[in-house]
């Protein structure tokens, strides 16, 4: 089976810190794994460096090229409408994109949100339209760091309803970084725990992953 992500040996380290050390992962097409760990441990780390935005100091990364990223925070432009901000930075014919943007809004269920500014929008709907900037790109492989870490609970089940509809959907990998562990046990097939700069088979009490 094809991997959507590969690492083989990778550390890193800022100064004299090292943040991981000689880690092996692996995530085939179409696996969903969510990496819980103390604060400072390493997550958004590791998901720059599998993103390509950051190149490991050691070791081997291959990652699924078609790739997007959502952070905690929605980080949307602004003084850019919803649609403009989904289709932010993407190059071609400018009526196709605009209707790319509409179709990923309605898979998000934000269609008629498009000519909204983001200042207006809820922090549920601010956290779609990255969704949709995600989708618009079509993807393969998903990183998501902490994507719902700022909602309610309530808001934040929907919005793990809506992520496993469209990973199913769009057959996509995800690798996910979150704090909240029932959330990781939800959504997906594996989960591991960043210690030591390395990634451990997350143990629950009353579960074994
Ligand atoms: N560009 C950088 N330069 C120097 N140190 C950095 C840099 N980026 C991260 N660090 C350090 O590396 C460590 C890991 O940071 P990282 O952001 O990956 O942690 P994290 O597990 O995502 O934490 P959190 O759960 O708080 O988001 C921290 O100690 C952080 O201060
Ligand atoms: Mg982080």
């Amino acid at each position: 089976m094809e991997h959507a992500v590969f690492i083989h040996g990778v550390s890193h380290w800022y100064g004299e810190v090292e943040i991981l050390h000689n880690l092996d992962f692996e995530l085939e097409e179409g696996g969903f794994v969510c990496v819980i760990g103390r604060s400072g441990c390493g997550k958004s780390t590791l998901l720059r460096l599998v993103s390509g935005i950051e190149k490991p100091r050691g070791g081997e990364i291959r990652a699924d090229r078609r790739i997007a990223v959502c952070f905690q925070e929605p980080r949307l432009i602004p003084w850019l409408g919803v649609e403009k901000n989904v289709r932010l930075g993407m190059k071609g014919d400018r009526k196709k994109l605009r209707k790319d943007a509409l179709a990923a809004l309605r898979d998000v269920g934000l269609e008629e949100k498009a000519l909204a500014w983001p200042q207006t929008l809820s922090g549920g709907q601010a956290q779609r339209v990255s969704l949709a900037r995600a989708l618009i790109r079509r993807p393969r492989l998903l990183l998501l760091d902490e994507p719902f870490g700022a909602l309610d609970a309530i808001t934040r089940r929907e919005m793990q309803d809506l992520l496993a509809m469209l990973v199913r959907e769009h057959a996509l990998s995800v690798v996910m970084v979150t704090h909240d562990t029932d959330e990781a046990r939800r959504l997906a097939g594996r989960i591991f725990s960043l210690e030591g700069g390395k990634l451990h088979p997350a143990v629950f009490d009353d579960y074994i992953v």
